[in-house]
């Protein structure tokens, strides 16, 4: 019998492009990120439909011991001064974790618990991310390029965004030409 050899999805480490898989992409914009930003007088003065970062993700099954995969690439920008980030997320599952991969670009991940205790990782091409469960994560882009992280995650972790309505614990903004981590009452 003559076995043929299957061709797996394939990641471009140096872009995190994914290719020959089944792919699904979300966009999201300026005008999606409502109140997730300190400054949210400086986000409505953007244009709405400036993207803030894309995700690609392999559209495998949601089943329980499924794992899905999927890259988000985050453009480099700024909110009045507080960098682009993702909306960030508890999972609706709560005791699933994920791990992070940086791919390119330079940022940070920001991790908080449901105790509201919040660290943040540096994330760079080639560094680690082991999220617990409990842990709620938001990327950070606080370089001048484009910040891309592949991540991999149970299929039935879902997202509960709800529960970090208020913001995390710790926001993170340029001044004097630095990169300034703060923390905040809200959250
Ligand atoms: O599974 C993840 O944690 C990531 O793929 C995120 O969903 C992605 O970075 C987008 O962030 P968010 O879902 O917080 O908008
Ligand atoms: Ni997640």
């Amino acid at each position: 019998m003559n076995l043929s050899f299957i061709q797996p999805p394939q990641v471009a480490w140096a872009s995190g492009a994914l290719a020959d898989g089944p792919l699904l992409r979300k966009s999201t914009r300026i005008q999606d990120l409502t109140d997730v930003f300190a400054d949210e007088n400086a986000r409505q003065q953007l244009a709405g439909e400036q993207v803030v970062y894309d995700v690609e993700m392999l559209d495998t099954s949601p089943a329980e011991g499924e794992l899905y995969t999927g890259v988000t690439h985050l453009y480099p920008g700024r909110v009045g001064c507080e960098y682009f980030m993702t909306r960030g997320h508890f999972h609706a599952r709560r005791e699933q974790g994920e791990v992070y991969f940086g791919l390119r670009g330079t940022g940070l991940l920001l991790l908080q618990t449901e105790q509201g205790n919040a660290r943040l990782e540096k994330v760079f091409a080639g560094s680690v991310h082991i999220i617990p469960g409990f842990t709620a994560h938001r990327l950070i882009n606080t370089g001048e390029e484009v910040l891309s992280a592949l991540a991999v995650w149970p299929g039935i972790a879902g997202h509960d965004y709800a529960a970090l309505a208020r913001g995390f614990r710790i926001r993170v903004f340029e001044e004097n030409n630095r990169v300034q981590a703060k923390e905040v009452q809200n959250g």
